[in-house]
């Protein structure tokens, strides 16, 4: 490959580009897409840096991907490495240099690090070149390794990765790091702010909220694919719509701790004060314009209307009730009935399901049941990676 001036112009717009990019999950999909892009590299994954070690965050495999295409279920997987010398992500982790394997089963033996075959004995998959680097921020700072595996030539026949791969990808790397770092406070940030509406103490409510996000992103690609979005525009709203989401009980903030945190039933006036917290959570994000904003005002507002128009506060029904918040609705509720609260056990899986067979086309769109029905592996994913 030749680093053409073209290839350069590309690379520039996309450190340009990912800069606006607000949720971690979006940003690492786009990165991996990108660095893929650039190499032909069939598979990728990242690992960030997590209480000193690596936690692999994000994958990618193409030819996996096709022979399971239902599914992004192995993105919720959730694996943990120490830093150390012995795997090609320690080793660049600590030495903060990007590392060039031409073919993963010939390491010679003298050398510190080696391939840990386990994935591929798993999968059934077979890596060749591996392309591994740093995300660093500065010298002394390391968010994160990123790996690309597989490159293919331009008839598109297994490769190695070259010098300029090396070059490319590592400069791609030190922009996604600065990025990544802003995103994963954006996340922090939300979390924060979620636990502080809630119940005070609970320590529910951060794998509460980070699971209704992810159920809501997958329901939402689900839906949009059978209605022929185009995948650029499932990617732009799933990185606003985790966000979302993610605040739907945010006006929880200005509903006192002494209902929320009530062991009993709810009396008539006090389910009426926890019913305004869908108009506070709209408030919050009043008088702005940002995309997400709205998009978190709508959410908020309308997570608890009904397709059938006996929710509320509104009880708007059917397609008036903003899609976003038809998701949301039925996320919400399914994660309610999944985990034990204050107030009510936890429901097994089989009377859930029934459930949202038999509130089809009642409390929840018929579309969205159908959508969420379809990805119950993936759901169940999400539930391992953020244990209840
Ligand atoms: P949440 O716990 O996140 O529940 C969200 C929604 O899940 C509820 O909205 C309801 O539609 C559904 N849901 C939760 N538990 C059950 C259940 O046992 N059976 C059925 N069929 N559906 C259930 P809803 O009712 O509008 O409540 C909104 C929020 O108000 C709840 O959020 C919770 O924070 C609070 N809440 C509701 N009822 C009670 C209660 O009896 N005691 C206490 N302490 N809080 C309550
Ligand atoms: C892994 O895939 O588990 C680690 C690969 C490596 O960096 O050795
Ligand atoms: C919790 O997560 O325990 C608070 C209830 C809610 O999420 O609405
Ligand atoms: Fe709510
Ligand atoms: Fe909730």
């Amino acid at each position: 490959m030749k680093l053409s001036k073209a290839k350069i112009v590309d690379i520039l717009k996309i450190t340009e580009d990912i800069n606006h990019i607000k949720d971690i999950d979006s940003l690492l999909d786009r990165i991996l897409t990108e660095a893929r892009h650039f190499t032909g590299a069939d598979a990728g994954s990242i690992y960030l840096v997590r209480r000193n070690k690596l936690s692999f965050e994000y994958v990618h495999n193409e030819t996996l991907e096709k022979e399971d295409a239902s599914s992004n279920r192995h993105i919720y997987q959730k694996r943990e490495m120490d830093i150390n010398s012995h795997s090609l992500a320690g080793y660049v982790a600590l030495t903060k240099l990007p590392l060039t394997i031409d073919d993963a089963y010939r390491i010679d033996k003298d050398l510190p690090y080696s391939f840990n075959k386990s994935f591929d004995k798993q999968s059934d998959y077979h890596t060749g070149s591996i392309l591994t680097v740093p995300l660093i921020t500065s010298r002394d700072h390391i968010t994160g390794v990123m790996q690309i595996i597989n490159p293919t030539d331009k008839s598109g026949s297994p490769a190695t990765f070259s010098q300029d791969h090396q070059l490319l990808v590592s400069y791609l790397a030190f922009h996604a790091a600065v990025a990544i770092e802003k995103a994963i406070m954006t996340r922090e940030m939300i979390l924060r702010m979620t636990k502080m509406a809630e119940l005070r103490d609970s320590k529910e409510t951060g794998p509460h909220v980070n699971r209704v996000g992810a159920y809501s992103i997958e329901i939402y690609h689900r839906w949009a694919l059978s209605r022929q979005i185009p995948l650029d525009k499932i990617k732009k709203t799933k990185d606003i719509l985790r966000i979302a989401a993610m605040l739907h009980d945010i006006g929880k903030i200005g509903v006192t701790d002494a209902i929320l945190k009530k062991r009993e039933e709810l009396s008539e006036a006090e389910r009426e004060q926890v019913k305004k917290h869908a108009e506070y959570g709209s408030r919050l994000f009043e008088d702005t314009s940002l995309e997400w904003e709205d998009m978190a005002a709508e959410v908020a507002l309308c997570h608890h209307e009904r397709w059938d128009g006996r929710g509320y506060p509104r009880q708007i029904k059917g397609e008036k009730i903003p899609i976003t918040a038809r998701i949301v609705a039925l996320a919400d509720v399914y994660d309610a009935l999944v985990s034990k609260r204050s107030y009510k056990d936890s429901w097994d899986e089989q009377k859930i399901l029934e459930f949202i067979r038999q509130e089809r086309g009642k409390h929840f769109d018929p579309g969205v049941a159908d959508a969420f029905l379809s990805i119950t592996d993936i759901i169940k994913a999400i539930q391992g990676k953020y244990p209840l």
